[in-house]
């Protein structure tokens, strides 16, 4: 694998025609993306090259049988102009996890990171300050090989794009929890970043969408009766002041949002517990009084509470608490992710000045 990155820079910069103001998520992009292809068993050199649409094969094997897994991080600029992205080791690592349970051979994660430090220092001028501005980084490899035999493709592509984002929901957000379809089961691929894990849960959202409901929370697959993740978010529970989120599990993305908060929480003195909960618990919770806030965590939503959920056609009310963990937590993350404190943990990584 060559560690060289060849660079073509664009002719012009879009920049100018982008209401920064005004960001639908994901849907802008930078001037500049990363490619590298894998051909004859190896990666050739990785290149940055001007952000334009590409030639793909109609029998390209991820066109029929979704051989893809991505990643998502965020970079930060802080008041001084510098860039930061946010332990995007983690990133390399899981997307290497994922890329292993759909037979797609790794990438070298110190290509990675530094692909990732040229395209985005490249496009800095795209990575506006201000807290709730960032811009997201999207890696992700797909099988390229045209040819529709169902199995492990012999060529891919691994490519790197990135959108300056603000805010993943507009405004509150209600959950309906699953107790008929399912995102992931024992032994399947619900814990790697794969992109049908995504496109298979757009369906029962939209019906959930029908209800007034954001996004669902999954239950397991077998039985239904416990908490899994709600697909773009791992979930937490403050139940009787003790933060409870489920174990990771082949079923659950380990998120790297999840991790932090939990690493936060302990810092802040809050107790946590990482265990299996049950859908008829957290009803048993909020019925007593207990149950005083749920929120999401991810990269995209960062901390995301969640005003409400329903399940088997009742709805509860779950309210954001005064003091409550969410903006709590929050806080100390978005201080840590812009640089405006400092990093105990060691989290910031440094993209440029
Ligand atoms: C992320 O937070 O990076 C996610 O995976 C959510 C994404 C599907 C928008």
């Amino acid at each position: 694998m060559e560690q060289h990155i060849k660079i073509t820079p664009a002719a012009a910069s879009s920049i100018d025609s982008v209401d920064f103001d005004h960001l639908a998520f994901g849907s802008t992009f930078t001037d500049h993306m990363f490619v590298c292809d894998f051909k004859d068993g190896a990666w050739g050199t990785p290149e940055i090259v001007p952000y334009a649409p590409m030639q793909i094969s109609p029998a390209a094997s991820v066109l029929h049988y979704g051989q893809a897994v991505f990643e998502g991080m965020k970079a930060f600029k802080d008041e001084n102009g510098s860039v930061w992205l946010f332990r995007p080791e983690q990133n390399a690592k899981r997307i290497n996890k994922s890329a292993e349970r759909l037979a797609i051979p790794t990438f070298p994660e110190e290509v990675l990171l530094e692909g990732m430090k040229k395209l985005i220092s490249l496009d800095k001028e795209w990575v506006k300050a201000g807290v709730g501005k960032s811009l997201y980084v999207r890696p992700f490899v797909f099988a390229s090989q045209a040819g529709v035999q169902a199995s492990a493709a012999n060529e891919y592509r691994f490519m790197i794009i990135c959108a300056p984002v603000a805010s993943y929901y507009g405004g509150d957000v209600r959950v309906k929890i699953a107790d008929h379809y399912s995102r992931a089961s024992q032994g399947g691929v619900g814990y790697a970043k794969a992109a049908g894990n995504y496109g298979g849960q757009f369906y029962p959202t939209q019906l959930a969408k029908e209800e007034g409901y954001q996004q669902v929370i999954w239950t397991d697959a077998a039985t239904h009766e416990y908490i899994e993740e709600a697909g773009t978010m791992n979930l937490f529970f403050r139940i009787d002041d003790t933060l409870v989120t489920a174990p990771t599990s082949d079923s659950i993305l380990d998120g790297v949002t999840r991790k932090s908060i939990l690493e936060l929480a302990n810092h802040l003195g809050i107790k946590t517990e990482v265990r299996a909960l049950k859908v008829s618990d957290l009803i048993e919770a909020k019925k007593s009084g207990k149950l005083l806030e749920i929120f999401g965590s991810g990269t995209a939503v960062v901390v995301q509470p969640i005003i409400g959920f329903g399940y088997k056609g009742v709805n509860y009310d779950t309210p954001i608490p005064e003091n409550n963990y969410a903006q709590k937590l929050k806080d100390a993350l978005l201080d840590i992710q812009y640089n405006k404190t400092e990093d105990p943990f060691g989290w910031r990584f440094k993209v440029c000045d």
